[in-house]
């Protein structure tokens, strides 16, 4: 959905959630969730979405159509098809788009970083980078549930030694 990039066509969804949502008697946060695929120039239009929608923060990032990268061979990945793809690709990209974010924002809203996150060491360069709150999806399938706990120790025991 191209359109839902375009920065007018999203001003006017967001324009009507948050009217819907500035009614209710307790208003929810809305955060906006992106595409791995966007380029400066759309990350620039996103930081100026959040600043005049007044969302509540952005969610980076969402699965990728791009197939770069990749271990698997041009001919299993065709048969494969399309689809968003999740995981450990995604895990640079992630951390370029938190940090681009959160350095050209200054810092303006909270992002929740998301993509790739497999490890403590993962869930740390995330935070590092700019996120506020991490999310794991395909790390969760991967390792299992533990792993949050592991995350959590992990960040527990180095930031409070900082
Ligand atoms: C099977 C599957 C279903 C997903 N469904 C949603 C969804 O309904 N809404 C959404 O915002 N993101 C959805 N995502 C994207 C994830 O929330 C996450 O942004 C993305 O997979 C990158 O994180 P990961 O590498 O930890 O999986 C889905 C991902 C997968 C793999």
């Amino acid at each position: 959905m191209h359109e839902l990039q375009d920065k007018d066509f999203l001003l006017e969804i967001i324009g009507k959630i948050q009217n819907e949502n500035r009614r209710k008697p307790k208003p929810k946060p809305v955060l906006l969730k992106i595409s791995p695929d966007l380029n400066n120039h759309q990350l620039d239009e996103v930081i100026e979405i959040v600043k005049e929608s007044k969302l509540s923060g952005v969610i980076a990032i969402n699965t990728t159509v791009s197939r770069d990268g990749l271990q698997t061979g041009n001919d299993k990945v065709k048969k494969i098809g399309r689809g968003g793809l999740s995981g450990l690709p995604l895990k640079q990209r992630a951390l370029k788009t938190i940090r681009y974010l959160s350095e050209k924002s200054g810092q303006a809203f909270p992002i929740i970083g998301v993509g790739g996150i497999f490890t403590p060491g993962d869930a740390k360069a995330m935070l590092e980078a700019g996120a506020d709150l991490i999310q794991i999806y395909t790390g969760f399938i991967y390792e299992g549930p533990l792993v949050v706990k592991k995350i959590n120790k992990y960040l527990e025991k180095t930031y409070k030694s900082a």
